[in-house]
């Protein structure tokens, strides 16, 4: 079944979540919410408060961030549902960014081979992209989901207002998925998003929010045309080759950055390429590295630091017969999928994107 996307109208997305938790086929259901320190301090109270079919909910905590995201975890939430009588019938609600929904949406799928889950993403990130799609995960180490399963939500309830207490890193961190997002589909939304953020020193709320349903949207669309990245899907992967890298080498070092800020980077590197490679216009990688230099500090890497990220991209999923395959772009909206990139490629954008 399609998963439901509630997206707020006249009537809050809550309330609209609240409906369709009272219908039949959720009658006997046991509901527990995870989430984490964060969410169980900001979120929580909104949600159970909103949604009454929750209140008698059990809820469990996780620890903040990529911590989460682990087999440690999810075997403590299995034991923990176990002892708490969960069923086949019980349904998680996963309530926080993109660690939780992994995380939770993982455990739904592994517990009694598959019970079903509902994402409430309170992060930017998890609003355009990491609560929709069924792609659930945990890292092995620092190497970022390896390990994982399709396994759809019944339903992604999308609650701009839970942004109001995300700190400006993690909006910025969203940001980046968001301007992936608009670079895969729509010339002059980018150009809006990029106008609208220019010269800010934080991100506007209220430019972030209102383009918010548009990246649902065009998320949902990809997804439900191929739901297991056999083909397009695996355009949502622009700026993610190097981007997880980066993110698993930062974390080896000790200076973790956020997954959408990796990205960030991960997105100038495979824009220079697009231009370099196939011809983009360089007027958008210089929009792209505006805004980026004002809202992330790029570590500068050196060409020993080149070599243990070029090691972590042979790890990527998306890899075939030893090649590092990558999404480039042709212009915004003509992303071109599986392009193959030699070491000396990779090398040259790492260093390109250290220096601005
Ligand atoms: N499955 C997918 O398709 C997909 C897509 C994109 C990203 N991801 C994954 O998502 C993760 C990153 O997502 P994220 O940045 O949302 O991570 P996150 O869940 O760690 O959230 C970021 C921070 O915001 C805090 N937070 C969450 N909601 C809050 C709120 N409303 N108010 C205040 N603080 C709040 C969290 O506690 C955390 O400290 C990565 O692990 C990435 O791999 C998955
Ligand atoms: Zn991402």
């Amino acid at each position: 079944m399609k998963p439901k996307t509630i997206l707020p109208s006249r009537i809050s997305s809550l309330a609209k979540l609240n409906r369709m938790l009272r219908q039949e086929n959720y009658a006997d259901a046991k509901f527990f919410i995870i989430v984490d320190e964060n969410t169980f301090t900001h979120c929580l109270p909104v949600l159970v408060g909103s949604v009454s079919a929750l209140e008698q909910a059990e809820f469990f905590e996780v620890p903040v961030g990529e911590e989460a995201k682990s087999l440690e975890v999810a075997a403590q939430l299995w034991g923990a549902l176990l002892e708490s009588g969960a069923d086949r019938n019980s349904v998680i609600v996963n309530l926080g960014g993109g660690c939780v929904s992994d995380l939770g949406g993982f455990v739904a799928a592994g517990f009694k081979r598959g019970i079903r889950y509902i994402n409430v993403p309170t992060t930017l990130i998890g609003m355009v992209d990491a609560a929709i799609g069924g792609k659930t995960a945990v890292n092995l180490g620092n190497a970022k989901n390896q390990v994982g399963f399709f396994h759809q939500p019944e339903a992604v309830c999308i609650c701009p207002d839970f942004l109001d207490t995300l700190h400006d890193v993690d909006l910025e961190s969203g940001f980046f998925e968001m301007a992936k997002t608009l670079l895969l589909s729509d010339d002059k939304a980018f150009d809006e998003l990029i106008t609208a953020v220019e010269g800010c020193k934080s991100l506007p709320l209220d430019v972030v929010k209102r383009f918010v349903p548009q990246c649902v949207d065009f998320k949902n669309c990809v997804v439900g045309a191929d739901l297991m990245e056999k083909s397009v899907r695996k355009i949502l992967n622009l700026g993610h080759t190097f981007g997880h890298a980066i993110e698993s080498f930062l974390m080896d070092c000790g200076q973790p950055l956020p997954h959408g800020a990796a990205v960030g980077i991960g997105l100038k590197c495979e824009l220079y390429l697009s231009v370099k490679k196939i011809g983009m216009s360089e007027k958008v990688y210089d929009s792209l590295c505006r805004i980026l230099q004002t809202f992330v500090t790029v570590p500068k890497f050196s060409l020993r630091d080149t070599e243990k990220i070029i090691s972590y991209m042979h790890q990527d999923k998306k890899n075939r017969e030893g090649l590092i395959l990558c999404v480039l772009l042709q212009e915004i909206g003509v992303p071109v999928i599986d392009v193959a990139l030699d070491e000396n490629e990779v090398r040259d954008a790492l260093l390109k994107a250290s220096k601005f």
